[in-house]
């Protein structure tokens, strides 16, 4: 059986799955990955724009970054990588997508058991008291400062900072107990998420690896299917589903 068709057996004969997704899954929406060619690391630095120390030094720098972004998130449309994940949801009665995008592509795509490990930028946080609002459009200069005295910074997480604990420990525990690992478009060099798909499994789960290249999850890979997101995933989705072609090579 070629990796394809065990993939599309194992997905067919669980109730229990759980979805770990990166920046891979949106670059055919159009937006960069972090690490590629023209990804988001190569044209800026990362330790001046998410930080809490970058942050600290030029607020308005880092949210200048942010709003930017934010704007070219809502410039684009789930594809549908987003979609058939979404679908997939809907097979399983235990299902968790934890995903380290910010970009929101996934709920606005259907996805309802969302876990966003690194936040998202529907709002912003103030550093002090916690205070929320809501991102509309960009975040103005003037309204950085909130009236609590502290400053209103992306709900997001920076490097250094810890994952919320509530959404971590949920993400661990439906990794833990998932008997089905489907893994997309992630280098897994970014800990901790990266360790819910080789750590945190048990051992006889089965892990599925959706992306074009060789990742940091590939030696723990069960089934490994080369591919854009896009392309892949739709077709794992129908056949799974029965509507598809029969299993075949990837
Ligand atoms: P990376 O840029 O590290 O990895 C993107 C992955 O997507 C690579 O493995 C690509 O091969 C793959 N890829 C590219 N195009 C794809 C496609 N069409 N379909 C499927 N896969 C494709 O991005 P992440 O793994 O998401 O954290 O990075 C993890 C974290 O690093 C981010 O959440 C961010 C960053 O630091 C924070 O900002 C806290």
């Amino acid at each position: 059986m070629g990796d394809f068709e065990e993939a599309c057996a194992r997905l067919r004969r669980t109730d229990s799955l759980f979805v770990l997704t990166g920046s891979g899954i949106s670059q055919e929406s159009g937006l960069p990955t972090f690490r590629g060619v023209n990804g988001l690391w190569r044209t800026h630095r990362v330790e001046e724009l998410a930080s809490p120390q970058g942050f600290a030094r030029d607020p308005v720098l880092v949210w200048t970054w942010y709003n930017e972004r934010r704007a070219a998130h809502r410039d684009v449309q789930p594809n549908a990588g987003h979609v058939a994940i979404a679908q997939l949801e809907e097979r399983y009665a235990d299902f968790t997508l934890a995903t380290q995008n910010v970009d929101s592509l996934h709920l606005r795509a259907g996805s309802k058991n969302v876990l966003e490990l690194h936040g998202h930028l529907r709002e912003a946080r103030c550093d002090r008291c916690g205070a929320r609002r809501p991102l509309e459009g960009a975040l103005q200069p003037d309204e950085i400062g909130h009236t609590c005295g502290g400053r209103f910074r992306p709900d997001i997480v920076w490097f250094g900072e810890p994952l919320p604990e509530n959404i971590w420990a949920r993400a661990a525990a439906a990794a833990a107990r998932a008997e089905v690992v489907l893994v997309v478009g992630t280098s897994g060099v970014v800990e901790p998420a990266a360790s819910l798909a080789t750590r945190a499994p048990r051992r006889e789960a089965f892990v599925i690896e959706v992306n074009p290249e060789e990742t940091a999850i590939t030696p723990r890979a069960d089934a490994i299917l080369r591919g854009p997101a896009a392309t892949v995933l739709p077709r794992l989705y129908e056949t799974v589903a029965g509507r598809g072609v029969s299993c075949g090579p990837t």
